[in-house]
C-alpha cells in the first residue's frame, strides 16, 4: 500500500481510499449491507485506512454502516465526513452556519459510532456563510476534541479570493476528477498548489465507465442515479468517448497484468501530484480490485497517450 501525510496535518493516509457513497445504499441500485461491511473489512486487512463519507449519503446510512463496520477497529481508520448540505422536507439546500455544523457533526458522530472525525470537509459552500465563521466554528469543534483536521470540496479557481487568508488552515481539496472528467483539473492543481492543500478526487472511475465492465448499451434502473442524463458519463456522446477511452486503458491494463479499474486509479497516483484517490465501492472484489492500482507506476509514454485520449 501508498501512503501520503495530507497537508497541513498528521494525517497519514493510504493513496486509495473507499468511497462512501454507494454505502449510502441509495441511488446505485442494488447495494447489500453485509457486502458493504465485507467491504470494509477486506480494506482494511488490505492496508487501506482512509474512508470517505458524508451525513447526506443515504441521509445518514453510509455514516452508519461504516461506524458499524469498522467497530473495534476504529482506531486503525481515518474517517472524513462532510457537511454542508442539508436536505428537509424533500428539498436539498446547503447550510454553513455555526448552528447547522454543529448540529450536523453531533448528528455524524452519533451515526458513526466515535467520539471524532479525523477530516471534516465543507461538502458545498452555502453562498452567505463568510469562510472565517466557519472556520472558527471548525476551530472550537477541533478544541472540544470532536474533529482532528478539515478539508474543503468542490471549489474552483474562483473561490481564490476567499481563501486568500485560510492558508494553513485546511488540509485538503475534494473535487471530481478522473480520465473521464479533467473539466477541474487546472481547479484541483491550482488550489492545490497556491492554497498547500492535498488534492482528493472524487468520481475517480467516472462512476464506475472507467472499470471496462460497461459497453454503449449500458442501461440503469431508476434506482441508480446513473439513470439520469446528469450523470453524462453514461451518456449520448460523452458515453461513447469513455468507451474509446476504456479501449486504450485495456492495453495498457494487460501491459501490466492489472484489471481496467486499475489504471484508472494509477493515471490520477501518477499524473496529480501527492493525490490521493476515492473509489466509491460497493463489494470486496471491488475495492481490492482497485487495490490493484498500489506499488507500480505506468510508464511515461502510457501517461503521455492516456493524457491525450482524454484530452
Ligand atoms: N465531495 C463530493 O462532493 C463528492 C461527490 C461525489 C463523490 N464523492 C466521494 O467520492 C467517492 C467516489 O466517487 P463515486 O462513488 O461517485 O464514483 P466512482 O468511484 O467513480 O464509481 C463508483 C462505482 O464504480 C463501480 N466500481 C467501483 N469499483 C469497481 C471495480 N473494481 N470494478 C467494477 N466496478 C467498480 C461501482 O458501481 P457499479 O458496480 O454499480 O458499477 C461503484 O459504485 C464517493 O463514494 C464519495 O465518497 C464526493
Amino acid at each position: 500500500m501508498e501512503y501520503i501525510t495530507l497537508k497541513n496535518s498528521d494525517l497519514r493516509v493510504s493513496r486509495l481510499c473507499m468511497g462512501g457513497c454507494p454505502m449510502g445504499g441509495h441511488g446505485w441500485g442494488i447495494v447489500q449491507e453485509q457486502e458493504l461491511v465485507n467491504a470494509v473489512h477486506a480494506a482494511l486487512d488490505r492496508g487501506l485506512n482512509f474512508f470517505d463519507t458524508a451525513d447526506t449519503y443515504g441521509l445518514g446510512q453510509s455514516e452508519r454502516t461504516l461506524g458499524r463496520a469498522l467497530g473495534s477497529r476504529r482506531s486503525k481508520a481515518i474517517i472524513a465526513s462532510k457537511f454542508g448540505v442539508r436536505v428537509e422536507n424533500q428539498t436539498t439546500f446547503y447550510d454553513n452556519s455555526p448552528q447547522w455544523i454543529r448540529t450536523a457533526c453531533e448528528n455524524s458522530l452519533r451515526r458513526l459510532g466515535t467520539d471524532y472525525i479525523d477530516l471534516y470537509q465543507i461538502h458545498y459552500r452555502d453562498g452567505k456563510t463568510d469562510i472565517h465563521t466557519v472556520l472558527d466554528t471548525l476551530e472550537q469543534l477541533r478544541q472540544e476534541g470532536k474533529i482532528r483536521h478539515f478539508g474543503l470540496c468542490n471549489l474552483t479557481r474562483e473561490n481564490q479570493a476567499e481563501l486568500e487568508d485560510c492558508k494553513g488552515r485546511f488540509v485538503s481539496i475534494q473535487d471530481q476528477y478522473s480520465l473521464a472528467c479533467r473539466d477541474f483539473e487546472e481547479d484541483l492543481l491550482t488550489l492545490s498548489r497556491e492554497q498547500g492543500l492535498s488534492p482528493l478526487t472524487w468520481g475517480s472511475l467516472g462512476q464506475g465507465v472507467l472499470t471496462g465492465k460497461y459497453d454503449r448499451y449500458a442501461t440503469f434502473g431508476s434506482d441508480d442515479r446513473r439513470s439520469r442524463a446528469v450523470y453524462v458519463n453514461f451518456h449520448g456522446d460523452k458515453l461513447l468517448k469513455n468507451l474509446e477511452i476504456v479501449e486504450h486503458m485495456r492495453g495498457v491494463a494487460a501491459a501490466h497484468g492489472k484489471p481496467v479499474s486499475a489504471v484508472a486509479v494509477r493515471f490520477i497516483l501518477d499524473y496529480l501530484p501527492g493525490s490521493v484517490v476515492l473509489c466509491g465501492t460497493k463489494r470486496p472484489e471491488q475495492i481490492l480490485g482497485n487495490a490493484e492500482a498500489m506499488d507500480w507506476h505506468l510508464e511515461q509514454q502510457e501517461i503521455e497517450m492516456l493524457e491525450y485520449v482524454s484530452r
